[in-house]
């Protein structure tokens, strides 16, 4: 791997499908349509695959350019390969952002993005004249005053790769992370850090370069513009977690006892996702699903939302955002 190539797909990850962009007019951002969806937990749901399943069939009927999840997809573990069976069914590019939970019981991001056959930790695409990234928000950092739980950091190395891959395009680009850039919701530590290299490039560039950026990890549904960029929110496909004071078997005892952690959850009756449109150098246009919650809802148990900022809903908006 040459130090172009390394720069493009951080450091693990298949390089041949990757090419540095030519930033002629045949890359001229014309439009762009993707598929998102996010936080399936697929190792806590007992309806992960049908889930998944509801997703890749409307995919293949709606045929946007790509498709991609925003992780705490699976764990790399056996049984899942027919979770990747289902994924592998998608008939156009399909790409995989890591999650906290991909790694729950001992795997490492290595291991989880070998057997996605994703494209590395953290890498770059040109699609239809868009740059889109894809960022590791699951590096630890090492300080320690560092806050407890899963690690949620970006280090020096991916923020270097970061800042170069930024210089390297002319081309309108997206940024996905599984975390938010919201250290206060349990985002990413240093997301200031993180927004400020996006503002930086866009004051190199001398034009918005950054347009969007996209997380999942919050089972939210909010929108932000910070400092001229647009971030939103993507919610679950499954759940929103709500703790152990509100346990409900929301399905039947043989669910609970082969999947006990649901009852901890509110589950969304049918998996939601969203469309993606991005016209120009920055419509964009995201057309969401919505459902309803399986059994009592957050409001009727009474949950204390203090933890949560925005509410609990069981759908992704329709926004249009310039
Ligand atoms: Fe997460």
């Amino acid at each position: 791997m040459n130090r172009k190539e390394f720069l493009k797909v951080g450091a693990l990850g298949a390089t041949s499908l990757l090419f540095m962009p030519k930033l002629s007019a045949a890359n001229k951002a014309t439009g762009l349509k993707f598929g998102v969806i996010t936080d399936l937990h697929h190792d806590i749901m007992h309806d992960g695959l049908e889930r998944l399943e509801a997703f890749i069939d409307s995919m293949n009927q709606e045929k946007p350019d790509f498709i991609i999840q925003l992780g705490d997809f699976c764990v790399p573990k056996e049984e899942n390969k027919e979770l990747m069976e289902v994924w592998e069914k998608y008939e156009g590019q399909a790409f995989h952002v890591l999650g906290n939970h991909d790694t729950d019981g001992g795997y490492s991001r290595e291991q989880a993005v070998e057997f996605w056959k994703a494209k590395g930790k953290y890498y770059s695409f040109d699609q239809n004249g868009y740059h889109f990234v894809v960022l590791d928000g699951n590096e630890h950092n090492d300080s320690p005053d560092r806050p407890g739980g899963y690690a949620r950091y970006i280090g020096a190395e991916q923020q270097k790769w970061l800042r170069e891959d930024l210089s390297n395009t002319a081309l309108p680009t997206i940024i996905s992370c599984h975390q938010g850039m919201d250290n206060d919701l349990g985002g990413l530590e240093n997301g200031t850090a993180i927004r400020y290299i996006l503002e930086e490039a866009n004051e190199n560039a001398n034009f918005d370069k950054v347009i969007l950026v996209l997380s999942g990890h919050h089972h939210q549904d909010y929108y932000n513009q910070i400092n001229g960029i647009h971030y939103v929110q993507i919610n679950s496909a499954s759940y929103q977690w709500l703790g152990d004071d509100y346990k409900t078997i929301r399905y039947s005892k043989e669910v609970d006892k082969a999947y006990p952690w649901i009852k901890f959850t509110v589950p969304y009756k049918d998996p939601i996702w969203a469309m993606i449109h991005i016209k120009g150098k920055g419509t964009i246009t995201i057309e969401g699903k919505a459902t309803e919650f399986v059994g009592p809802s957050p409001k009727d148990l009474k949950v204390d939302m203090s933890n949560y900022v925005y509410p609990i809903v069981p759908k992704i908006s329709d926004r249009k955002i310039k």
